[in-house]
């Protein structure tokens, strides 16, 4: 049978912490054929639309956020844990499921009125992409939409997005 792209990810319990179920994409990532189904689908829910940076989160929305922007022929700007960035930032601090982070993006990466489709593995609370809608807002950029390999839509990621009208589209659940 034909894998799909929710058939390369694996499931590791416990990590970071007990009671966590991680989803791996670094088993997705690996497969030449995975990883390529996973970006030709995500390039595939936004043919068509103006995109002009693509922003990837980190650290794994860099892998995919960069294969994106490559197939796109646009710009890639990275959106960092705090202390990474070495030039001029701003913050927004974000809770996770297990834990507290502040996320940083470059003053000066992206410009008014810039078209930005944001890129990460996952999606989970929807902490994390909240965080870097803001860092976008807050740099005049317009949101084209959120896109992630992954929705656990239980906890709740995608109407929090969704509830301030950002698209978000998710390759499986
Ligand atoms: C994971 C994942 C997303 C975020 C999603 O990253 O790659 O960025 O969590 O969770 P949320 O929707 O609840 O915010 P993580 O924080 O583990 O960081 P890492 O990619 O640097 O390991
Ligand atoms: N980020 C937040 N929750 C996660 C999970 N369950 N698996 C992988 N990354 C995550």
């Amino acid at each position: 049978m034909t894998k799909t792209v929710k058939d390369y990810i694996r499931a590791i319990h416990d990590f970071p912490h007990e009671g966590i179920i991680f989803r791996d994409v670094t088993t997705l990532f690996a497969d030449a054929r995975g990883f390529r189904m996973a970006v030709d689908q995500l390039l595939h829910a936004y043919a068509g639309q103006r995109i002009d940076k693509v922003v990837g989160l980190e650290a794994r929305g860099f892998i995919l956020g960069g294969a994106v922007a490559h197939q796109l022929s646009t710009g890639f700007v990275p959106i960092r844990k705090k202390g990474k960035l070495p030039g001029t930032v701003i913050s927004e601090a974000y809770q996770l499921e297990y834990g507290e982070a502040v996320m940083e993006i470059h003053d000066d990466a992206l410009a008014k009125g810039d078209k930005v489709l944001i890129v990460d593995d996952l999606l989970a609370t929807g902490g994390t992409a909240d965080a870097a809608i803001k860092l976008c807002k807050r740099l005049g950029a317009e949101l084209v939409g959120c896109a992630f390999v992954i929705d656990l839509p239980e906890l709740g990621g995608r109407k929090l997005l969704e509830d301030q009208g950002v698209t978000v589209e998710a390759l499986c659940s």
